[in-house]
């Protein structure tokens, strides 16, 4: 895992200096060496980046250069990954109820790149019918089992994902002799974002479940069985020992004959990245002093919506040197919920400060907005390379008329 306190603060300090904040810092080596990590530790699985946490081009680009495969949730990711050069081989569009816009699109991409297209309802079956689909299906499968660091993102057990357990031996059966057009190669499922290491029993569930159906349907190519592996945001935690989740997987994939896949996300790119951001407004209250900084929930969304809590330090050059306070970090925006941190201690802020805000980069600029007309940050990669422009005033406009 790589640390907040691991990045080099010299160079995340000139790099604030060179592109202003809020901006997003990548490092794509680091993608890799999560890559790397993960086929070791489960080198039968085909691997699979689920794109929502993390679409900028450079990281795709490095993802698509590690061999793996890309997990796309909408028409829209699977053109991103289309244009860096994922093969179709490698792309699976697992979209959840798919708008009828993102179907057409799909439909006629897939007429050149074969990717697995997933049906999470019947709907979705009759409508691919309808638009003359010949091609790879795979069945989203709801296991009845969820996992996940907040309820907001246990998919699991969630009713809006996937068929029901019990009825897809039968669907898949349908699928097979009502359509001769498509060829079913797969399964695919997802417990929940942030698996943790104490407690494995919903993933290890969630796999047997998938093993077993897998089984059960028979001469499937893949059984898919999600992401969710976890990242420790508090830097006491200790990072999930993945060979652990893959030996539990391993065991509770036994005796499935179709080839075990993963589709992290979180996992590949989320120590790959840190926001930088300045500090704007310091001001003591009889409460606690509060620390106004320039990014909100508009660049990172996360505390905001799910009470995430990522490590924070500051890059002043003398911090060592000060006193540490105690302080509510709040952005820019006119809501209560923008707070970085209700209680967030560091050395003695100062307007101009540079902080930095570790895991940042998955879920993060993915979840930007322009909320409040607050031009989305730019992403620069730790080398120096303009990975995004920042937005300007005149950006927020640029769709009207
Ligand atoms: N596969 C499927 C079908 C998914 O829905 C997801 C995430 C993944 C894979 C990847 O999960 P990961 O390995 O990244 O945990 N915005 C939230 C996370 C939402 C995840 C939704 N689905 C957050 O910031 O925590």
């Amino acid at each position: 895992v790589r640390r907040l306190a691991d990045w080099p603060d010299g160079r995340l300090r000139e790099l604030a200096d060179e592109h202003g904040t809020p901006l997003y810092v990548i490092d794509p080596d680091r993608i890799r060496e999560n890559a790397d990590r993960l086929g070791t530790a489960f080198p039968e699985a085909e691997v699979s980046y689920a794109l929502k946490a993390n679409t900028n081009r450079a990281v795709l680009d490095t993802v698509e250069q590690c061999g793996l495969g890309a997990e796309c949730a909408s028409a829209g990711e699977v053109q991103r990954a289309i244009d860096a050069g994922f093969s179709g081989d490698r792309i699976r569009y697992t979209a959840v109820n798919p708008p009828a816009r993102d179907l057409d699109h799909v439909v006629e991409l897939a007429r050149g790149h074969e990717f697995v297209t997933t049906i999470g309802a019947l709907d979705t079956l009759d409508r691919l019918r309808d638009r003359d689909f010949a091609g790879h299906i795979c069945v989203r499968v709801n296991p009845g089992v969820g996992a996940g660091h907040h309820a907001k993102v246990t998919t699991g057990d969630a009713p809006q994902f996937g068929i029901p357990y019990d009825r897809v031996p039968d669907v898949c059966t349908s699928i097979r002799t009502e359509m001769p057009a498509v060829d079913l190669v797969g399964l695919h499922a997802h417990a929940g974002s942030g698996i943790s290491g104490d407690d494995l029993s919903a993933h290890r569930e969630l796999v047997r479940r998938m093993a077993e159906l897998g089984r059960q349907v028979g001469g499937l190519d893949f059984v898919a069985v999600g992401g969710g592996f976890g990242v420790p945001y508090d830097p006491e935690e200790p990072p999930l020992d993945l060979d652990a989740v893959a030996a539990a997987t391993r065991e509770a994939f036994d005796r499935c004959n179709a080839q075990l896949a993963i589709e992290p996300g979180r996992y590949l790119v989320a120590d790959s990245g840190v926001l930088l951001t300045t500090v704007t407004a310091v001001k003591p209250t009889p409460e606690t002093p509060v620390v106004g900084v320039d990014a909100g929930m508009t660049t990172l969304l996360r505390p905001a919506l799910y009470g995430a809590v990522h490590e924070i330090h500051s890059l002043a050059p003398d911090g060592d040197a000060r006193p540490s306070r105690s302080c509510l970090l709040a952005g820019p925006i006119c809501e209560t919920a923008d707070v970085l941190d209700r209680n967030r201690s560091l050395p003695d802020p100062r307007y101009g400060d540079v902080l930095a805000v570790g895991n940042a980069g998955a879920y993060g600029y993915e979840m930007a907005s322009q909320y409040n007309s607050r031009p989305r940050p730019a992403v620069v990669s730790l080398a120096g390379d303009r990975i995004a422009r920042r937005e300007t005033i005149s950006d927020l406009t640029r769709l009207e008329r």
